[in-house]
């Protein structure tokens, strides 16, 4: 099979292939053109407009604050900024669980905002609105192990699916999701034996986070992928300290401007 990375523009097919040859897949959350643009132009496979944008940009304590509109204009920014990279868009809390009638609605706006793909949290029970979806023609990707917006009934950020009983219920919904019609599945914060095994189950492609090695792909938030802040959770490594390079040139700028070297004269129009 062709490598992943030369693919011109990554699609759902492309996704179930990698797993098939045993290729790892990437993605990275994008909230604005410029960054998406970067991302796509490192070969970054998938983009997600993760409602994680209620804590990592909008300054909200969870993802519960974040809205439609709020997924919509992050949605049309990282489109602009993206040409391979396949844009998935997460439906924020309060807009798919009702009904799959809800669910399809929510999707829409997001695919007419530029998603090519949505995702959303649960298992068997929201599977009635991932096979609506996927048979009008929206991909879904599902969402298990920790769902930040069940945070209030989870008792808290939790690694899930540490006994017996909560590891089959897992498998269980990792199922009816993939037999509702999603392409692909997401796995957050599980022990990495579980998630192997359920990569190892399924047919579709596992995109771990802070779920070990064994799964079909990476999903990272950018900015603890990016040190943009002073903390991220455990599992997520640094891979750049762009936080700290901000610093350094809005410091520099605040000195230019207070010496009097910013603007030079050659910064400056003439009449
Ligand atoms: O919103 C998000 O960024 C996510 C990832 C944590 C998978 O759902």
């Amino acid at each position: 099979m062709t490598q992943l990375q030369d693919i011109k523009k990554v699609r759902i097919q492309h996704l179930a292939q990698a797993k098939a040859a045993g290729q790892k897949t990437t993605m990275l959350t994008a909230y604005d053109t410029p960054t998406a643009a970067i991302f796509d132009a490192t070969g970054i496979d998938m983009l997600l407009v993760g409602d994680s944008m209620g804590n990592a940009v909008l300054g909200y304590d969870s993802t519960l604050p974040v809205t439609l509109d709020d997924s919509l204009r992050a949605t049309r920014a990282v489109a602009a900024g993206s040409s391979r990279s396949l844009v998935v868009s997460d439906l924020p809390f309060g807009t798919y669980e009702a009904s799959p009638e809800k669910c399809f609605d929510s999707a829409v706006a997001l695919m007419k905002a530029g998603a090519e793909a949505v995702k959303f949290e649960g298992g068997a029970r929201v599977a009635p609105q991932i096979h609506l979806l996927s048979q009008s023609g929206i991909p879904v990707m599902a969402h298990l192990g920790f769902t930040p917006q069940s945070v209030n009934t989870l008792g808290g950020n939790r690694v899930q699916g540490r006994d017996d009983a909560s590891a089959k219920r897992l498998a269980e919904d990792a199922l009816a999701v993939q037999d509702a019609g999603a392409f692909a599945v997401v796995l957050e914060l599980m022990p990495a034996t579980l998630a192997a095994d359920l990569t190892a189950r399924l047919d579709i492609p596992t995109i771990g986070i802070g779920a070990g090695p064994g799964t079909d792909g990476q999903v990272l938030v950018w900015t603890d992928m990016a040190g943009m802040g002073d903390w991220q959770p455990s599992f997520a490594q640094r891979f750049g300290e762009v936080g700290a390079a901000l610093r350094v040139a809005a410091q520099a700028y605040g000195s230019a401007v207070r010496d009097g070297r910013y603007p030079s004269e050659e910064q400056s129009f003439t009449s």
